[in-house]
């Protein structure tokens, strides 16, 4: 078969399906979906998130200097898919999420989720038609479930989700319905 270029990225293994949670200048909710995701440090602990220039989570990431990464739950695809979706007014209230305040950014963290990393922008590397953000974890909200009796993280507490196709996602190689 000839290498579909234009589609050839689909053919990697899936990252873990991210929220970004962004703030603007006038206090606008943003939150959006992102599969392009990795964590790429320990010391400092920071994550980066692949996204396209012309969003407002690029935007408002940059203006503000902090964004929030949350990672959602099989409970929750539907919101986390039609976050995707609203691009205006209050995107927690337009995507059915919770909106809690962070303890240390001015981005809003998301109840539903069990991790939410609150991040100060560091950096970014421009990736062709997407541009990688770059975010040292400064503080954070922690779900007490996904950690073990020993105070340890447990990642198999994670219940994390993959993006398949359109508004089809994957929970430990299940397709959730
Ligand atoms: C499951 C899923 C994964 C997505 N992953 C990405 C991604 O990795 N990078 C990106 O730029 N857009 C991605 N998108 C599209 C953005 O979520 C979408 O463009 C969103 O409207 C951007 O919102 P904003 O303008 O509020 O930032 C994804 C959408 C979905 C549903």
């Amino acid at each position: 078969m000839k290498i579909p270029l234009d589609k050839v990225v689909y053919s990697t293994p899936p990252s873990a399906v991210v929220l970004v949670s962004t703030i603007s200048k006038e206090g606008r909710k943003n939150i959006a979906p992102f599969g392009f995701f990795m964590p790429c440090a320990h010391q400092p602990p920071m994550v980066a998130v692949s996204i396209r220039k012309t969003i407002h989570t690029y935007k408002y990431a940059k203006e503000i200097g902090e964004f929030v990464v949350s990672i959602p739950t099989s409970k929750i695809v539907k919101q986390v898919y039609k976050a995707g979706g609203v691009n205006e007014g209050d995107e927690f209230k337009g995507s059915g999420l919770t909106a809690i305040p962070s303890n240390s950014v001015k981005p809003f963290s998301v109840k539903e989720c069990q991790v939410n990393l609150e991040c100060r922008f560091v950096d970014e590397i421009t990736t062709g038609d997407h541009v990688i953000i770059i975010g040292k974890v400064i503080d954070g909200i922690i779900d007490d479930t996904i950690f073990n009796e020993d105070n340890a993280i447990l990642r198999t507490n994670l219940d994390s989700i993959y993006h398949a196709t359109k508004n089809n996602f994957v929970s430990k190689g299940k397709k959730i319905e």
